[in-house]
């Protein structure tokens, strides 16, 4: 149960790109259920199906939309159908993502396929969101923006090139639309998330390298999903109302070393 149900989103529409699992889902599901009308956006509809029904049973609000996050029309046409017919969109979270698994790398044997489709998907990915949903909100002068980063927003990681570049890349975008919207009252963040039990983390990974990524946490375990969910929906709430521009880290410490 999220930390901050107080605050309410009652008759605010938002978007949740990567909303079929994980972080996204935990960050839709908490949105609706504190009033706001949530487009769950991903590529898979059996996924986004399962956000909306856990919505629809807790009483909340929402519709599916098939998204690739890497198709410019694809992304034009979710941030639209998301705004609805008065073409108001109040909060996007941006969730989407690929991350290079196991892969690990020195930058010199980097395939460099997998770098672009890392940069495809969470860096080109997170700036046709904001490309569009940011469009949206200038219009009405308002609305906030979190974007879903890592530790690897803010330092680097051996092995780890192109998930590196794309999140770094993605903090940039983050800080620059703070400064190109700030004057328009519209707020840009980005969470910058420790490990997380969700999909992306699951996949093909040993125990033993499970535990050394723990070990590199001072809080010495993993997230749930609505811890990160929980940063999220209070950087879109008006509790959050002096902060933009920020890449804050959610990690267990992760980044203190
Ligand atoms: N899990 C972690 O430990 C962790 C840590 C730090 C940051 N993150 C970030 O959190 C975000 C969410 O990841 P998660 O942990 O919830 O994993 P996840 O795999 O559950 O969520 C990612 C979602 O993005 C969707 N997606 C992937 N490519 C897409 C595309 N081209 N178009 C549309 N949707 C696409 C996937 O289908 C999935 O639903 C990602 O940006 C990830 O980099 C995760």
């Amino acid at each position: 149960m999220s930390t901050n149900s107080t605050v309410r989103f009652d008759g605010l529409r938002a978007l949740v790109t990567g909303g079929g699992t994980g972080i996204g889902r935990a960050t839709a599901v908490t949105l609706a259920r504190q009033g706001a009308y949530v487009s769950v956006a991903g590529r898979t509809e059996a996924t986004l199906r399962e956000t909306i029904d856990e919505i629809r049973a807790e009483g909340g609000q929402g519709q599916a939309v098939i998204c690739d996050v890497s198709d410019e029309d694809s992304v034009k046409n979710a941030v639209s159908v998301a705004a609805g017919e008065q073409q108001r969109l109040d909060v996007a979270v941006n969730s989407a993502g690929v991350s290079g698994g196991d892969a690990l790398r020195p930058l010199a044997d980097y395939d460099t396929a997998q770098f672009d489709r890392m940069l495809t998907v969470d860096l080109r990915g997170t700036f046709l969101c904001m490309k569009y949903e940011l469009a949206l909100m200038a219009d009405r002068r308002s609305g906030a923006i979190v974007n879903v980063g890592s530790g690897t927003s803010l330092v680097g990681v051996p092995g780890f090139a192109g998930y590196v570049a794309a999140k770094h890349g993605a903090a940039g975008l983050t800080k620059t639309a703070a400064l190109d919207y700030g004057g328009l009252g519209i707020r840009v963040n980005t969470v910058a998330a420790g490990l997380v039990e969700t999909p992306l983390v699951a996949t093909g990974r040993s125990e033993e390298t499970m535990a050394a990524r723990i070990a590199q946490h001072p809080l010495g375990r993993i997230a749930q999903a609505q811890e990160i969910a929980d940063a999220i929906v209070w950087l879109c709430s008006g509790q959050s109302s002096f902060v933009t521009g920020a890449i804050i880290p959610v990690d267990g410490g992760y980044t203190v070393h």
